[in-house]
């Protein structure tokens, strides 16, 4: 696993951007894994720069979303089928038809889940896997004692981490309990991985998955048995690893 500090967001978010730049200038046909919450907004807001200044082209760019909430309508303002397109999909030339985000509504979770994974893997795999970290090391939704055999599936959400995103639904009570997600499993698969992390409340994570023992107790820890993962850090969310 390597570990890139950048000063901070700004400069975390433009590097993401470029790699994520050269990976479609190298293969216009690459399957980008994306991820949601408050990290990645600073890379999409770049990606819509460069497609806009430089060209950057998304026609045949094909994308699969880590995760979304169990019961929130694809229209429902936090619904991750929002967020992407708001950030990202609504103002670049990507076909809809070729973007992938699980279905909160499907009558049929586990039926959806496996489709979901046939459907990676004839795309022909993720060729680079974005992601966040949670505050307890999860990744995508799959939270502290999730197995590292784990696949596309229904989860239920700490209560920790519905405090965290409570800050996008304004209370608590208004966040979902459960989550359909891709498995640990399904992450290790892509063939390369850069996980953002910004901010001090980040640190603490960050540091049990880069240094700490690899345990299903910090998801993120199961990333130093990828053979290509880099964690791309500000220096906050850098700071405790950079104390020793
Ligand atoms: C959510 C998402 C994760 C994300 C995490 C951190 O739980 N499902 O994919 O990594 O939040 O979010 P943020 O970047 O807002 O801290």
């Amino acid at each position: 696993m390597r570990v890139c500090v950048e000063k901070n967001y700004g400069q975390m978010s433009r590097r993401v951007a470029q790699i994520v730049g050269q990976t479609i200038a190298a293969n216009p046909k690459a399957v980008l894994g994306l991820a949601t919450g408050e990290t990645p907004e600073g890379c999409y807001a770049q990606l819509v720069r460069m497609h806009r200044e430089e060209g950057l082209d998304f026609l045949l760019v094909t994308t699969f979303n880590l995760d979304e909430y169990v019961g929130l309508a694809p229209s429902h303002p936090q619904s991750y089928h929002s967020y992407m397109s708001d950030k990202l999909f609504n103002h670049v030339n990507i076909d809809k038809n070729r973007t992938h985000i699980p279905d909160g509504l499907a009558p049929r979770p586990r039926e959806f889940s496996q489709a979901y994974e046939r459907l990676i893997g004839s795309s022909g795999g993720i060729d680079l896997q974005l992601l966040g970290i949670g505050r307890n090391g999860h990744l995508g939704f799959n939270e502290p004692g999730s197995p590292f055999d784990s696949r596309t599936r229904v989860v239920d959400l700490s209560e920790e981490t519905r405090r965290d995103n409570s800050k996008f639904f304004g209370s608590i009570s208004k966040v979902p309990r459960q989550a359909i997600t891709i498995g640990l499993a399904t992450i290790m698969e892509a063939r390369r991985i850069v996980l953002l992390a910004s901010g001090i409340n980040k640190a603490r994570a960050v540091e049990h998955a880069v240094k700490g023992p690899v345990s299903a107790e910090v998801p993120a820890s199961i990333l130093q048995r990828h053979p290509d993962c880099t964690f791309l850090l500000d220096e906050q969310a850098a700071s405790i690893l950079s104390e020793g």
